[in-house]
């Protein structure tokens, strides 16, 4: 299921697949005797001597940036196609990516239906900036965008597929109008992964992560970035938000960076073996008379599958579904062995998050989202279908 990047290895060679591409993304070229990866450097400040800071290129406060975070930066930017700026938290990178760049006054539209914390931050933070806050579900955003309602917009930001209900939305679509509207088009790829989507290979300016999922994989590390296009406009959004992250401080520290880089090393065969299971558990469930609504963008019935396939490079693990109620819910938490009530997503254990106990997201109390983690197919198969009776 992997995919293959256009660019090869070397000029006229054959495209390097997501394995080798994360393996390598970020380093440097070997030097006999020294690490494969360089170690984590845990400095604050650094040693100046006699020079002013910043003299041949050498750090002065770890703040702005160090040597940890460039080589971490590089490797994510690499998969994104973009010029990576990482953040403490997928939150922290999503609230920079708009306090970097709007104004009051401005109009910024959000998914009505997409990661809740975002629209508590529109609402308790964003409207008391003075920005003017539009909210508009995954599904109707193209719609706003061919009737030309983006015109007059300062930032648009898309979560495709949209984290709880996985509905996706067509970004190059979405990329055309906001670029006729003078407008940023920002993607939250957190479900998606730079590898199984390229939201700036569609046009988008900048590109988002919640790294805290499966890019980095293990459920051990709060991380976030934010990519931008190699153009003019991402160039100038790349510096405008660097220079937020500098003031506001929000960076990661030298080890998070560092442990993000060596855990999105395997995300590519994490991938693969999630989005496996995440198939077996969607068949599994929509063929159950007590579950209703299951929704996985790969299923060639669900509603968001053609646009999936056509924009997406790979499938993952996350997959949605509607028990009967909250009872169903921790039935299946009790019974089960391998399906562990917890939230977030794209780690390696197999998880079960009954949405509505968080108060975010307008969905029923029996509403659960799977995020399939790497065990055995058959044992989780096995296991889920002894749970569900
Ligand atoms: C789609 C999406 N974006 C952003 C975030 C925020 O990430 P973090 O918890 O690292 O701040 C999440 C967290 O669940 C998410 O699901």
């Amino acid at each position: 299921m992997s995919t293959r990047e256009p660019t090869p290895a070397h000029p006229g060679g054959p495209p390097l697949g997501d394995g080798t591409r994360l393996v390598h993304a970020g380093d440097e070229p070997v030097v006999p005797g020294a690490p494969l990866r360089p170690s984590p450097v845990f400095a604050a400040p650094y040693h100046l001597g006699d020079q002013p800071p910043g003299t041949g290129g050498a750090d002065g406060y770890a703040r702005p940036d160090n040597p940890t975070l460039r080589v971490f930066e590089r490797a994510v930017g690499e998969l994104d196609g973009g010029d990576c700026l990482s953040f403490a938290t997928g939150m922290a990178a999503i609230s920079s990516a708009v306090l970097a760049l709007a104004r009051p006054g401005d109009r910024v539209v959000l998914p009505s239906d997409g990661y809740y914390t975002t629209r508590v931050l529109a609402r308790d933070e964003l409207e008391r900036f003075g920005l003017r806050v539009e909210l508009v579900p995954t599904l109707e955003i193209g719609d706003v965008a061919a009737r030309g309602d983006l015109e007059g917009a300062r930032l648009v930001m898309l979560e495709t597929p949209s984290n709880p209900q996985l509905d996706v939305c067509d970004i190059a679509a979405v990329a055309r109008a906001t670029s006729a509207a003078g407008a940023v088009l920002a993607v939250d790829n957190t479900t998606a992964s730079p590898i199984g989507q390229r939201p700036l290979a569609l046009g988008a300016d900048l590109t988002i992560g919640a790294d805290t999922k499966a890019l980095t994989g293990h459920s051990d590390v709060l991380l976030g970035h934010v990519s931008a296009a190699r153009t003019d406009v991402g160039r100038e959004l790349h510096a405008r938000i660097a220079a937020w992250r500098k003031t506001t401080g929000n960076a990661p520290g030298p080890f998070e960076a560092w442990l993000g880089h060596r855990s999105m090393g395997t995300l590519d065969l994490r991938l693969a073996r999630q989005a496996a299971n995440a198939a077996a558990v969607a068949e599994l469930l929509a063929g159950h008379p007590a579950v209703r609504g299951v929704r996985w963008p790969w299923r060639a019935e669900d509603p968001s599958f053609p646009l999936a396939r056509r924009q997406m490079l790979r499938p993952n693990g996350i997959v949605s579904a509607e028990l009967a109620d909250i009872d169903a819910v921790l039935q299946l938490v009790r019974t089960s062995r391998f399906f562990l009530a917890a939230t977030s997503f794209g780690g390696l254990h197999t998880t079960v998050d009954r949405r509505a106990q968080w108060g975010g997201d307008a969905v029923p109390e029996g509403f659960v989202r799977f995020s399939c983690g790497i065990e055995d197919t058959a044992d989780l198969v096995a296991d889920l279908q002894r749970a569900l009776g």
